[in-house]
């Protein structure tokens, strides 16, 4: 099964909630845990170990691509003996230590310069008139630190953090529970929100826009519907699929946020920042070339980061400071390209290459081929792919483009590019 980057996330548990001042760094190792149910989850994981049908022997490039990119595919057989460097070695340990190098405050978060300034203007309107700040959507890929930002919302209004997302709140007591222990002002956050289910978003509805819960007692024609007040809260939720959420849902946000890739000199400073805190000594070199290669995502960098640091320590002890060379030369050995592809990556465009000319290849039939769940390629593998060129949607399907061709080493089929140019013609 390709890994799957959303489930970089702590060990799930029970809802935790958080006063914002527990989230310092002395407790801050007490990891965020969500809730134990994630049946969406599951039946992913299930399906992908279930699926693994092998593809077609493929054609060999005409050359080696970057990392010397080898010619003979069978993508799940590959990564079961290759799993990707980005789960199989993140630990408890690095999520601990996530933890402690969040950014608690506005001004510690690097990036994202616009939505700041618009969420700091929300927050100083909404504690000059001592109420709870309007409801907050945030979208787009993971990793951008969509959680993270909620956290200091919450830290910044001085109120407590109830953290959980869609697919634990299959029952509607699930959500009930988590609203009538809502205190005024308080921050409820639900990851994944387009995964919310109809009932569960039904309760939601009268909560956001009127405060109350709307029980029905009783059965039949003698029921009846109690309308219970409710502390006036903040929710926020986040997606990576804004498209998938309900409009009336979507509606009851008052603030909606895109979260865009970071720049490299962002990244770079999120890398100093961290490693300032984590004590890796980093030059200023070593920070770009740990940013180069993380794709535009604050916890790939930081992840990489850590792994950079296990390489300096066990290769380079007698090296004090991690330099671009340094940075570089462990990125190479963990095959993570100039692109900042890993192999996964890699692979996933090397099979469209090979198996489907190059697509349109449609993402069912894409993602059983690679034996992964069609939405975690949607929503994980494709945002950075398509950002960064190598990947189209087409109305026929998902398309590799001449750029990706020429990445891996392969020789662009004659009149390709025009073709992809038709497509959107
Ligand atoms: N760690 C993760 N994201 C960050 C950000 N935007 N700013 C600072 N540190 C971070």
């Amino acid at each position: 099964m390709l890994h799957n980057r959303e489930a970089e996330r702590p060990s799930r548990g029970p809802n935790v909630r958080m006063k914002s001042n527990e989230l310092d760094e002395e407790l801050m190792p007490v990891t965020i845990q969500y809730s134990s149910s994630q049946p969406g989850e599951e039946k992913a994981a299930q399906k992908a170990a279930s699926t693994g049908s092998k593809p077609a022997k493929a054609e060999r490039p005409s050359d080696e691509g970057v990392l010397g990119a080898s010619a003979s595919l069978s993508m799940p057989d590959r990564l079961k003996e290759r799993p990707g460097l980005m789960k199989s070695q993140e630990t408890s340990y690095d999520n601990r230590q996530d933890s402690s190098i969040r950014p608690k405050h506005l001004t510690e978060y690097i990036g994202q310069s616009a939505l700041k300034e618009s969420i700091q203007i929300g927050l100083d309107a909404a504690k000059t008139r001592n109420e709870a700040l309007d409801h907050l959507l945030f979208y787009g890929p993971p990793g951008l630190g969509k959680t993270t930002l909620a956290m200091v919302i919450a830290q910044e209004m001085g109120t407590e953090i109830h953290i959980t997302s869609a697919p634990a709140l299959e029952r509607p007591r699930d959500i009930l529970g988590i609203l009538m222990s809502m205190k005024p002002g308080s921050v409820l956050f639900i990851d994944e929100i387009h995964r919310l289910n109809k009932v569960a978003e039904e309760i939601l509805y009268p909560a956001m826009e009127d405060f109350a819960l709307d029980r029905t007692i009783g059965k039949g024609e003698s029921a009846k519907i109690l309308r219970v007040p409710l502390p006036r809260f903040t929710l926020i939720g986040a997606t990576t699929k804004a498209g998938s959420l309900s409009s009336p849902l979507r509606d009851r946000f008052g603030l909606v946020y895109r979260l865009n890739f970071y720049g490299p000199e962002e990244l770079a400073d999120i890398v100093s920042r961290s490693a300032g805190i984590l004590k890796i000594q980093v030059d200023q070199g070593g920070a770009l070339a740990i940013a180069s290669r993380s794709r535009g995502t604050p916890r790939i960098a930081n992840r990489l980061l850590r792994r950079v640091r296990d390489y300096a320590s066990v290769k380079r002890a007698d090296q004090a400071v991690i330099d671009e060379t340094l940075a570089f030369e462990a990125l190479d050995l963990f095959e993570i390209d100039p692109l900042g592809l890993d192999t996964t990556d890699r692979m996933l465009l090397k099979l469209m290459i090979e198996n489907f000319a190059g697509g349109p290849v449609g993402l069912d039939t894409l993602a059983s081929s690679l034996g992964e769940d069609p939405r975690t390629l949607e929503d994980v593998y494709e945002p950075y792919l398509l950002q960064s060129g190598l990947l189209n949607r087409t109305p026929r399907g998902r398309m590799v483009t001449v750029a990706t061709y020429r990445h891996l080493g392969y020789r662009p089929p004659t009149g390709w590019g025009d073709q992809v140019k038709l497509e959107f013609e």
